[in-house]
């Protein structure tokens, strides 16, 4: 259910620095067979914990193109990765974008290269979003109700929550969120929201609880983990980002070439097992989970899914 990417603890000198652990990454790299030279996108660069290991491995020769649609998170990796090319540890290029997954062909072809070889999708947030409540993705620490993956675009959950009739609020918690109780929910959220507004994290985490039957508040998971996953969903448009997304890598993969995505819902993942059965060759007949090691250093770990495929030839 949980759909977070990445992790995070405390540094291994004992600092409380936050230590970036990439999901499935020997998985991704087995996954990708990369080998010096090739051309591999990285549509969600995050932190850049794969892009790293992808970097090294395609060495000198290479090309490294990353995306991602944070700015702030782009900034991080930037720093990452530069810093391995100018330190002397890997010499592959490196080509970055504050830009959408869809947007590849524009990125590959300002990074010069007509196709790549490889493209990784590692969906969702970062944990370097969900840390920091500033940024409004986690009921748990208060902060602003934004939820927006990429800054500059003009809407924050709380502006849709002002504005969003109470139909399609029940529709969007339901799809979204897989939440049984989603009409209770987007009853009682625009009932509050005529006297007050929801504008801050832990005031939508509470009244998503109040809504709740008295039973269902005390489950696995936080009562409004499914709520939030459903508003982030509905306002960064990740599952129309990602079919969008799934055609751009087709596009431009060379035929031969390889996609692996990881999803961390089954929403995600039924569309990437689709579009993966009818356009490519598949390598994992069952979708890669985490192994127990990495379950007990990462929790996060714990709803990631890696499916790969071959591109096919082009017909003839
Ligand atoms: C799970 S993190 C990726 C972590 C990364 N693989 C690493 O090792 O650091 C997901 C990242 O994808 C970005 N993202 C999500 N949807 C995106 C999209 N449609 N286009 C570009 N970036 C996206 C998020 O901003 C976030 O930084």
């Amino acid at each position: 259910m949980n759909d977070e990417g990445t992790g995070s603890g405390t540094g291994g000198d004992g600092s409380r620095q936050p230590v970036h652990r990439p999901v499935l990454l020997r998985e991704v790299l087995a996954s990708l067979q990369l080998s010096p030279g090739l051309v591999v996108v990285d549509g969600t660069v995050g932190a850049g914990g794969h892009a790293r290991a992808i970097v090294q491995a395609i060495g000198s020769g290479g090309v490294l193109v990353g995306l991602d649609r944070d700015s702030e998170i782009l900034a991080a990796a930037r720093a990452l990765l530069l810093a391995d090319v100018g330190g002397g540890r890997a010499e592959a290029r490196v080509s970055l974008h504050h830009l959408p997954f869809s947007s590849m062909r524009e990125a590959l072809a300002a990074a010069g290269q007509p196709r790549c070889d490889r493209v990784l999708l590692d969906l969702g947030v970062s944990s370097l979003q969900l840390d920091r409540p500033e940024r409004g993705f986690s009921f748990m620490a208060d902060g602003p109700l934004d939820m927006r993956m990429d800054a500059s675009q003009p809407t924050t959950a709380a502006d849709w929550l002002a504005t969003v009739g109470e139909t399609e609020l029940a529709d969007t918690i339901f799809r979204f969120g897989e939440e049984r109780h989603s009409r209770r929910i987007a009853r009682h959220l625009v009932a509050v929201r005529r006297r007050t507004p929801i504008v801050r994290t832990r005031q939508l985490a509470d009244l998503v609880t109040e809504a709740l039957p008295g039973g269902a508040r005390h489950g696995r998971i936080h009562p409004a983990t499914r709520t939030f996953q459903a508003i982030r969903i509905r306002l960064n448009d990740e599952l129309g980002e990602l079919e969008r997304g799934l055609q751009a890598a087709h596009d431009c993969l060379r035929p031969g070439g390889r996609l692996c995505v990881i999803s961390f819902h089954s929403l995600e993942d039924r569309i990437v097992k689709h579009f993966l059965r009818a356009r490519f060759d598949v390598v994992t007949k069952k979708p890669i989970e985490a192994s127990g090691d990495e379950l007990r250093d990462n929790p996060r770990a714990r709803s990631a899914k890696l499916r790969c495929g071959i591109r096919r030839e082009e017909a003839a």
